[in-house]
């Protein structure tokens, strides 16, 4: 009798991958207009998703005010209209892909829930082009 809740947040963020081992010309190749020296920015949606069993007390999975404190806390106030490569100490050694950004989001998040309870990222980076983690 498990149910999923989720709760939908909004940031936008300026990015620019690259990686510092390869030449230029490479980054170049391989990354594209997301290698741009001056950055871009994204308007990123973040579902957070958490699914346990419903508290027999006040029926729900979780508190939703209190998830949504915890996501801005944590994720939105931290990440929004900041460069992720310069301004987000994650990142200062990690190339901030979609991937990569969920990735440190849930690791953001995770300790912040009830172990008991599961977490699952969902960031749209474009309206067309989202990821998942865990997978
Ligand atoms: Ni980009």
């Amino acid at each position: 009798m498990r149910v999923a809740v989720y709760r939908k947040e909004h940031f936008n963020a300026a990015h620019r991958l690259h990686n510092p081992n390869w030449t230029d010309d490479k980054n170049s190749e391989i990354f594209g207009k997301c290698n741009n020296p001056s950055f871009h920015g994204h308007n990123y949606e973040l579902i957070v998703k958490v699914t346990g069993e419903r508290d027999p007390e006040t029926g729900y999975v979780c508190d939703m005010k209190i998830i949504k404190d915890i996501v801005r806390e944590h994720v939105v106030d931290k990440f929004d209209h900041k460069n992720l490569n310069l301004d987000v100490e994650e990142f200062k050694n990690l190339n901030p892909t979609a991937e990569n950004i969920a990735v440190v989001i849930y690791d953001l998040l995770r300790p912040e829930i009830d172990a008991k309870l599961d977490l699952k990222i969902t960031l749209y980076e474009t309206e067309r082009n989202f990821v998942e983690y865990p997978a």
